[in-house]
């Protein structure tokens, strides 16, 4: 009645495999997520607060209103360009249009402001066709 029964050393290839096999799932389901979660994010958060009747935001796909301001896919490395500072700067004591819009307009609370910056400086690095 007995029949060959897999070695111990064989349990142990296979379950080097297993571990293997799910490592690699785990990691790519994480990263391809870190990237949906942003985009969505990204796309949710400048809609919400009502940055697309005047800005383009391309990266997450998203249409301005007006287009009476810039793309803001570029505002991470442009504002420095255009204004002479970051882009944490210029939204601490933003100048021109912004700093009208963001006194009476839209108010940003410390942390929206850190997502601002947390979710341009994506869009600008996720560009398409950057
Ligand atoms: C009423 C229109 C309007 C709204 C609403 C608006 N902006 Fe702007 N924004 C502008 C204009 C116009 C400029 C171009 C700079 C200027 O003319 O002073 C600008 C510039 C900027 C810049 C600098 C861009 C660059 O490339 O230098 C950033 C960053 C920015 N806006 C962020 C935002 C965010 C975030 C929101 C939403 C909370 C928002 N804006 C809502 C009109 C608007």
């Amino acid at each position: 009645m007995s029949k060959t029964l897999p070695t111990p050393a064989r349990f142990i290839q296979l379950g080097k495999l297993i571990l293997l096999a799910t490592t690699l799932t785990t990691s790519a389901i994480l990263i391809s997520c870190g990237g949906a979660s942003e985009m969505a994010e990204g796309k949710a958060f400048f809609q919400t607060k009502g940055c697309t009747e005047c800005h383009a935001v391309s990266t997450f796909g998203l249409d301005s209103q007006n287009k009476s301001g810039p793309d803001l896919a570029d505002a991470y490395t442009d504002v420095q360009k255009r204004f002479g500072t970051s882009l944490e700067n210029f939204l601490k004591s933003p100048t021109g249009t912004m700093q009208m819009v963001l006194k009476d307009k839209i108010k940003l609370t410390d942390d929206e402001k850190r997502k601002v910056i947390e979710l341009l400086k994506y869009a600008h690095e996720n560009k398409p066709g950057k």
